[in-house]
């Protein structure tokens, strides 16, 4: 079995806010393997983006903190690294892109310049000619018409599915192996949403690249990703390959997840049902099992002890939960 790229342990990612401690990412513990495409879902604020900024040791310190826990990338911990090596590593062996590609865009360069500016920092022996046929190049990949034209048009003159094109081609001059996108079609609409993620599936296929997909939206990672992480109030509570995540769901948060998406191999009209209530308030969350006010399974042990990740026995899939699906 080949070594994995990434492997977070046990981490934890707190906020010290005058409103107490957040405890965004609250021991969280995953891998991936090269090439491997792997969906975060879960409900607004459950701490997919502060795993992700973890990861990459960009989350905003203060308030924010890596209060435990290892990264490993390549063997090598991320946590150990200077601002000097996480500069060089970003970009080049991992990079993110955003909802928003607007904040991530200088408005003032034209995005060739952009990208080819990304090739020379990490390719010290990369002339300028060079950078900007890779930056051509890269337009071209991400199916920008007319790529050697466009690359001089600044931000501003691309339409929203286009500048999410151009950070795609940003995030992947260089080749990396792990591409984390975070929620990076939310701001798209349907049709483009389709694209872009069409797109993000053949490039990272053909270069090799791990993609963490992070989206609030299961229906995005049906079609994009082999492995899912769901989680939860700041942790992951089912880890499975896509299809079992779909077939046979094992955390009642899935279940309900799955309830509140409209299915194409379901009859048409059939009921949503959102999952009532709120998740809990990550400055005091709850002893036991975080889902348990809003879980229908909900036994008296679930509200005094929280469940550990463990084998549902159905290959690799696991949950947080003493009565899984
Ligand atoms: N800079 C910050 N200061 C305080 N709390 C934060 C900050 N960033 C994120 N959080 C909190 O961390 C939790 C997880 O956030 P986030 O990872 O962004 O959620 P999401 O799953 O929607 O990406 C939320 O409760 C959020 O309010
Ligand atoms: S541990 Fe209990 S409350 Fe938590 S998800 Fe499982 S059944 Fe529901
Ligand atoms: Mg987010």
């Amino acid at each position: 079995m080949a070594a994995n790229l990434l492997e977070v342990n046990n981490l934890k990612t707190y906020f010290y806010t005058r409103g107490g401690v957040v405890k965004a990412v609250d021991d969280v513990t995953f891998a991936m393997k090269p090439g491997e495409t792997l969906g975060v879902v879960g409900e607004s604020g459950c701490g997919k983006s502060v795993t992700a900024l973890s990861v990459m040791r960009l989350v905003a310190n203060p308030p924010g903190k890596i209060i435990a826990g290892e990264i490993n990338f390549n063997g090598e911990n991320i946590l150990e690294k200077s601002q000097n090596e996480l500069t060089d590593i970003r970009g080049s062996k991992m990079s993110m892109i955003f909802q928003d590609p607007m904040t991530s865009l200088n408005p003032v360069f034209s995005v060739g310049y952009q990208i080819a500016e990304t090739v020379k920092r990490h390719r010290k022996d990369v002339s300028n000619d060079q950078s900007w046929r890779r930056a051509v190049e890269m337009l071209d990949l991400v199916r920008i018409p007319d790529a050697k034209k466009r690359a001089k048009s600044y931000p501003h003159e691309f339409s929203g599915g286009m500048r999410q094109r151009v950070m795609i081609a940003i995030a992947l001059a260089c080749n990396p192996q792990l591409l984390i996108a975070d929620e990076p079609t939310t701001a798209l609409d349907v049709t483009i949403q389709a694209q872009v993620l069409e797109l993000m599936k053949g490039l990272s296929q053909e270069f090799g690249t791990a993609v963490m997909m992070i989206t609030h939206d299961l229906g995005v990672v049906a079609g994009t990703c082999q492995n899912v992480n769901v989680m939860y109030a700041g942790h992951i509570v089912e880890s499975a390959p896509v299809q079992q995540i779909f077939q046979t769901p094992a955390h009642p948060y899935t279940i309900g997840l799955l309830q509140s998406i409209p299915r194409v191999d379901e009859v048409r009209g059939a009921r949503l049902t959102p999952i009532a209530g709120q998740p809990p308030d990550l400055t005091n969350p709850p002893a036991g099992c975080p889902y348990a006010a809003r879980c229908p399974r909900v036994q008296n042990r679930c509200r005094q002890e929280r469940p550990e990740l463990m084998s549902v026995g159905r290959g690799n899939q696991i949950a947080a939960c003493f009565y899984p699906n």
